[in-house]
């Protein structure tokens, strides 16, 4: 049987942050109450476009799987924050890093949509249908961040990870997987007014990240858990055997319980969400970026993923590393320079923002 194995992993984070003490001076909150409740200490702000972010992350991803943009035989982007509704980012991606004529489609499952990615490519390069698939997840969330609403504002990050898949003889990869959702909670976390809906009962533009924090978060918790603990019964694997937990990071608090509804030590769960808050489906690839880099993850290693998000979705999957963790090569791929600071963009961004709806 052929498996679909990681070959390559990299990630994009735009240089200018945004701290929590950069939101004190922009609504009524504090540092220790946004540390506290969350675990986030500061986030990113892009002054790039998702699919430039996607690209480079690409890049690094296939610099470090040691092929070039024209081995690449399909390019699946996991995003919820689009350059544009059409083209597909995916495409503008495939231009970007110049992958011949791969094939290119945008996922979207909100956060759980990098998950959803690689149970897709993987299962088109075990069927022999994709050699090489490059799975992205890539967001920018601040373009749908309000200012005026303090409870989602604080929470949310751009950013960008990928990896490449390529077939292998001995077991890598995912070896169990659960893909779900429950559309009848639509509603509780949402982006309305950027689809058909807008032109019937929505203004057009006015768009912004609308949450009922509470109950998606009573909801990660029982959701994340169970589906890890299914994922992991189905690759025939238990609780010991888990070198390490790479779960979506929306917030601290989440990533624990979950943690601990599984019976986790901390020691065997990776966080970074204090350094770039909730990036949505670019979260789970710049965390097992950073788990390679940081040497969390060795050659066999047994890994869950999770993650949980607007649909609403959930994903999980048992992700056997494959034999390397050295990067094969690297990518000099860079954003396109910007000066701005993370206090400019969003400022700037939120008066686009208002004189839109207003117009
Ligand atoms: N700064 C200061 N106070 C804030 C605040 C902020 N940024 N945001 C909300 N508050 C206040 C509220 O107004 C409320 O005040 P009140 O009691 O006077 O009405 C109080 O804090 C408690 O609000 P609540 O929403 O109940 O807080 P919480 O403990 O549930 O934490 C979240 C809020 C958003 C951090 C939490 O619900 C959460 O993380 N939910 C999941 C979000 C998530 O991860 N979504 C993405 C999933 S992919």
């Amino acid at each position: 049987m052929s498996y679909a194995a990681i070959t390559g992993w990299g990630k994009c984070l735009p240089p200018a942050v945004l701290a929590n003490s950069d939101f004190e001076t922009l609504m009524d909150t504090t540092d220790e109450w946004i540390t506290g409740r969350t675990g986030i200490k500061e986030r990113r702000i892009a002054a790039a476009e998702t699919s430039d972010m996607a690209a480079v992350a690409g890049r690094r991803a296939l610099a470090a799987a040691g092929i070039t943009p024209d081995d690449v035989d399909l390019v699946i982007l996991a995003t919820c924050t689009p350059d544009r509704l059409v083209p597909g980012a995916a495409a503008m991606v495939q231009e970007k890093i110049g992958a011949g004529s791969a094939g290119a489609v945008d996922v979207n499952a909100a956060c759980s949509g990098f998950i959803y990615a690689l149970v897709m490519g993987t299962a088109l390069v075990r069927a022999g249908s994709a050699d090489r698939v490059l799975v992205i997840g890539a967001e920018k969330l601040s373009t749908w961040i309000d200012l005026r609403d303090r409870s989602t504002a604080v929470l949310f990050g751009d950013g960008a990870g990928a990896v490449v898949l390529e077939p292998s003889d001995v077991p890598a990869g995912l070896m169990a997987s659960e893909l779900g959702s429950d559309g009848a909670l639509a509603d509780i976390l949402t982006v309305k007014g950027s689809g058909t809906e807008a032109l019937v009962d929505g203004t057009p533009g006015d768009t912004r990240i609308e949450m009922e924090g509470r109950e998606v978060f009573k909801r990660a918790v029982t959701t994340m858990g169970d589906a890890a603990a299914r994922v992991l019964a189905a690759a025939g694997l238990d609780l010991a055997d888990v070198d390490l937990l790479v779960p979506h990071q929306a917030n601290a608090r989440i990533i624990d319980a979950t943690a601990r509804r599984l019976g986790l030590g901390e020691e065997r769960v990776f966080t970074n969400i204090g350094s770039y808050g909730n990036t949505s489906a670019a979260s789970i690839p710049i965390a097992l970026t950073e788990a390679v880099e940081q040497g969390r993850i060795a050659p066999g290693s047994d890994i869950v993923l999770v993650a949980f998000g607007g649909g609403l979705t959930w994903a999980a999957g048992l992700l056997r590393w494959g034999e390397r963790i050295e990067p094969v090569g690297e990518s000099s791929a860079m954003l396109p320079s910007s000066t701005e600071s993370g206090m400019e963009l969003i400022r700037r961004r939120q008066r686009a923002r208002e004189a839109s709806w207003d117009g």
